[in-house]
């Protein structure tokens, strides 16, 4: 097996071209009568065909054998794992402003598959709307198993550990302080060293994408030469391997006898990529007040409605605090969105404790959220000079759909019942006169 370098090409949805074997990729066309090396030729098409060029999305694969040859898949039962999908019906669904503990890491030897439990979710992958939400907790490689997703793209967030995803069109090595998207419907193992922890966005909507700037201009916030996608790399491997599927909410499992991550080379706009955050190019006020946190939107998934997102990814990196006569914290807020948060690293300028790394919080449609009582007496009277906020890294998927939590997200240990006591100590303060 070629050991491919860790090598990336820059920028996002371009038209890649790369071939780990030299003479792989047909030069002026797609579909040669004869692909080149003996290998095949199969088509990977991540939107309609019809889809605007501007968000049509399609890849042409040259392989060792096409996707097609593996044994029938049988349905894995559901008890065997803790990853869910919509329609997320399982346990009514309260308005309580909810946060969580880091999940534990596992005692056994768990992969990345086995390691995902489902926070919660909305919409359903067969309407292909909304989003799954989970967190995932391993120690070990996968060997000899292979997964796909036919129910939406994954947006991956380490907080702990780094991962080698390893792709059909190449593999991304992803950091904590990194995100790393593999495309609906693409086959991947996953390797790390030790325990391994973040969080992972399952998107059954219109692919994540770089948001309009606007009155913003041509540059800022992330910025597409800084979005990598993998080179070719293929395995030319044969055994007795599993690829497990996710297909309409439910795992499947068939058997297959070779490498299904077997592209020699291949060239197209439907990639997985990475995106290190610290390459965020983060805007906000210099004068007073300050915007809506939809400045910090990374990337979105739009919906039918104009504006409104299935999904927004946003993160509050390291920054420069600068407004005058302003509250500097988040506000007190109430939205027709829904916020789900986690941390990668430090702390969040909205809680003085309780929201740890690897934790998550759920503010959902109209729940009032805000500063904790200690934040919001410390920043009322804070001397506002130019402060830097720094070793922070938090993030939200903003969705416009609730996010419906599991069974397992409101049983579990980790819930932190006295969440709502950190706002019982803002104390009244008005006088009418
Ligand atoms: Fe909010």
């Amino acid at each position: 097996m070629p050991q491919a370098e860790l090598r990336y090409q820059s920028g996002f949805g371009n038209e890649f071209a790369t071939e780990a074997v030299k003479g792989a990729l047909p030069v002026g066309q797609n579909a040669p009568q004869k692909a080149p090396l003996g290998l095949y030729t199969e088509q990977l098409s991540g939107t309609a065909f019809t889809a605007p060029r501007a968000t049509n999305r399609r890849t042409w694969t040259y392989r060792i054998r096409p996707s097609v040859t593996h044994k029938p898949f049988r349905e894995l039962p559901a008890e065997v794992s803790l990853f869910r999908s919509g329609p997320f019906t399982e346990v009514p669904t309260p308005p309580n402003q909810m946060r969580w503990n880091p999940v534990p890491m596992p005692e056994k030897k768990t992969d990345f598959v086995e390691g995902i439990v489902t926070m919660g979710g909305s919409g359903d992958p067969a309407m292909q709307v909304g989003v799954g939400i989970h967190l995932y907790a391993a120690n070990a490689p996968m060997q000899g198993r292979y997964f796909y997703n036919a129910d939406g793209e994954m947006m991956i967030v380490p907080q702990q550990g780094k991962l080698g995803i390893h792709t059909e069109l190449g593999i991304l090595d992803v950091a904590p302080g990194e995100i790393g998207v593999v495309p609906r419907g693409m086959k991947m193992r996953v390797t790390m060293e030790g325990a391994s922890r973040g969080y992972i966005c399952e998107n059954y909507g219109l692919t994540f994408r770089l948001p309009e700037l606007g009155a913003i201009g041509a540059n800022g916030l992330a910025n597409p030469r800084d979005f990598l996608t993998p080179v070719a790399a293929y395995e030319d491997e044969e055994g007795d391997f599993r690829i497990v599927g996710k297909f309409l909410g439910r795992m499947w499992e068939a058997e297959i006898d070779h490498s299904p991550l077997d592209v020699v080379a291949w060239h197209g706009n439907y990639a997985p990529y990475k995106y290190d955050l610290a390459r965020f190019n983060c805007i906000n006020t210099v004068s007073f007040d300050h915007p809506d946190p939809s400045i910090y939107t990374v990337m979105t998934s739009p919906s039918v409605m104009a504006g409104t997102a299935n999904a927004d990814f946003a993160i509050f990196p390291p920054r420069w605090l600068v407004a005058e006569h302003t509250f500097r914290p988040p506000w007190f807020h109430r939205n027709m969105m829904n916020e789900f948060m986690g941390l990668v690293f430090g702390e969040y300028d909205a809680k003085a404790e309780g929201f740890l790394p690897g934790g998550a919080s759920l503010h959902n449609c109209m729940s009032g959220h805000g500063p904790d009582a200690e934040t919001f007496e410390k920043a009322s009277k804070a001397e506002l000079k130019p402060v830097k906020l720094d070793n922070t890294l938090a993030f939200m998927w903003e969705t416009g759909l609730p996010v419906r939590p599991t069974k397992f997200a409101l049983e579990t240990k980790i819930l932190q019942h006295e969440y709502y006591e950190c706002w019982q100590g803002l104390k009244k303060h008005f006088r009418s006169s």
